[in-house]
């Protein structure tokens, strides 16, 4: 499958970063079945762990407007990093409770425009995810 207008919305969603701190920007794009695409960007806060990251922001943008996480198809993600960027662990914890293992994740780098392309068991072998 081709990712690019994903990426595309990604690369977008870097104009609506609030990184004032770490002057980071990250932008993430998630795909919907009905073919929607919710951007999501990171939001930093004066108290550094009061900060979302793109890709949760994304998530929890599309469920607080009703999508359910049968409606996610897949995630790109983005930054100007010398490699794709990878989603941070806190993240990979979001996605295992609403992503499925097979679910892919599209890391992109502005920097080179290198794409990669994993699924999010890639990401998140062994996770938690079961109380039993
Ligand atoms: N950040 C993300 O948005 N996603 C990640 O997966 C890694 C980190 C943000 C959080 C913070 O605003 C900045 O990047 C530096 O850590």
């Amino acid at each position: 499958m081709d990712y690019q207008h994903l990426i595309t919305a990604a690369v977008k969603a870097l104009e609506h970063t609030y990184s004032p701190y770490s002057k980071f920007r990250v932008g993430a794009a998630l795909l919907l079945k009905d073919g929607t695409i919710v951007l999501g960007a990171n939001i930093e806060n004066i108290s550094f762990g009061a900060t979302n990251c793109a890709e949760r922001s994304a998530i929890f943008s599309a469920l607080s407007q009703g999508y359910k996480a049968s409606d996610f198809v897949a995630l790109a993600v983005t930054g100007d990093t010398e490699e794709p960027i990878a989603p941070c662990c806190i993240c990979r914890q979001v996605l295992v409770e609403f992503f499925k293992p097979t679910t892919p994740i599209i890391l992109h780098t502005t920097k080179t425009n290198k794409q990669k392309v994993v699924t999010l068991g890639d990401l998140a072998p062994y996770s938690f995810s079961s109380f039993e």
